[in-house]
């Protein structure tokens, strides 16, 4: 059976914090931020806006663009997320509850590339016979956990949600080769505390989220490489087959490499980061939307996600675009 998506929604908040509104507030500039991370603005929810806020305006957006029908049959919620309203119950029953599904749920916290984890996890669910699609929505609140006194994260994130229906997709078309990885010996890169006060040496305790950028900037440049090839070498493609490269938005240089080292033209790279920052699992949907809205997906393209986050996590996986 081919199992692809079947059809996106994304949403990110009304309120926009520029480069400039940290220069009140923070040591930084705009010509810093923009030369090293290529981020201009991002989405910031508001104070009482929630990840679980966030993912249900995405799957309205899906609703509004597909119709209510595209929900029918939905037997799995997965929502991949850092930022969870609460640690239970989990999102991904909120959003159940949310839309009257028949369905379970759970959440997935697999950092930056969850949405691709989620996807990989719910194709699998669909080939198996034993549901029939599944709801797969990335959400994040990051501004919740980011410290806006350390100007060493706190330009680089934003908020914002996507959500995709996965199903049964026409012959043909779909996912065709997926790579999942994590290696924890790189924990202390990128962490954020919650219950356990066995972190390791070095790890910062309290509600913000910690990084070393210079290391998870290796990480990433490596990572994004390797993971490209690796998929690709299970789907039997090379890097010219690839119509569009949808990699995760943190910093314009890491696409940039990940970019020369692939040889992939530019008009082949999808970029929000410009105006979304880093939205973690709903970096890769939202770029997705925008190149579907800019008509850059066409049906038979290959296209390659790639991601990379706290874990150290990786994942990436190719799809010939096509629905049912
Ligand atoms: C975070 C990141 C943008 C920093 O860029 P960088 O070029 O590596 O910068 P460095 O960390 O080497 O810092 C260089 C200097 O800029 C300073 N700096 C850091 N943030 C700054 C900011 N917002 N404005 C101005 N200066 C800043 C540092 O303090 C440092 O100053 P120093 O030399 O006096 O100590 C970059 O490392 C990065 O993007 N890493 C990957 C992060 C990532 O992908 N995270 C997401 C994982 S999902």
């Amino acid at each position: 059976m081919a199992v692809g998506i079947l059809g996106l929604g994304t949403y990110v908040p009304e309120r926009i914090l520029s480069n400039a509104d940290f220069e009140q507030f923070l040591d930084t500039s705009d010509e810093w931020i923009v030369s090293r991370t290529g981020i201009r603005r991002r989405h910031i929810a508001a104070e009482q806006e929630f990840t679980s806020q966030l993912a249900f305006s995405s799957v309205e957006d899906l609703i509004r663009r597909h119709g209510r029908q595209i929900l029918e049959g939905v037997g799995m919620v997965i929502v991949a997320t850092n930022t969870p309203d609460a640690l239970f119950p989990s999102t991904a029953s909120l959003v159940q509850d949310h839309f009257g599904l028949e369905a379970g749920g759970f959440d997935l916290l697999a950092a930056c590339p969850g949405w691709i984890y989620g996807l990989s996890i719910a194709q699998g669910l669909v080939a198996s016979g034993q549901i029939k699609r599944a709801l797969v929505i990335g959400a994040e609140a990051l501004s919740k956990i980011t410290d806006y006194q350390d100007r060493s994260t706190a330009v680089l994130f934003g908020d914002g949600a996507g959500a995709a229906v996965v199903g049964e997709v026409a012959p043909g078309s779909g996912f065709l080769a997926s790579v999942l990885g994590t290696d924890g010996s790189g924990q202390i890169h990128l962490h954020r505390s919650a219950i356990a006060d066995h972190l390791p040496a070095g790890a910062k305790m309290g509600p913000h989220l910690y990084m070393n950028g210079r290391e998870v900037f290796k990480f990433a440049v490596r990572v994004m490489n390797t993971a490209t090839l690796q998929v690709l070498e299970r789907a039997g493609l090379t890097p010219a087959d690839i119509s569009l490269f949808v990699p995760h938005q943190a910093n314009l240089r890491i696409i940039e490499a990940a970019r020369e080292r692939l040889g992939l033209p530019l008009e082949r790279v999808v970029v929000t980061l410009d105006e979304y920052g880093n939205n973690s699992t709903a970096s890769i949907p939202l770029a997705l939307q925008r190149a579907l809205d800019q008509g850059r997906l066409h049906p038979g393209d290959r296209v390659l996600l790639v991601s990379f986050g706290a874990g150290l996590t990786w994942a990436a996986s190719v799809l010939a675009w096509g629905g049912a």
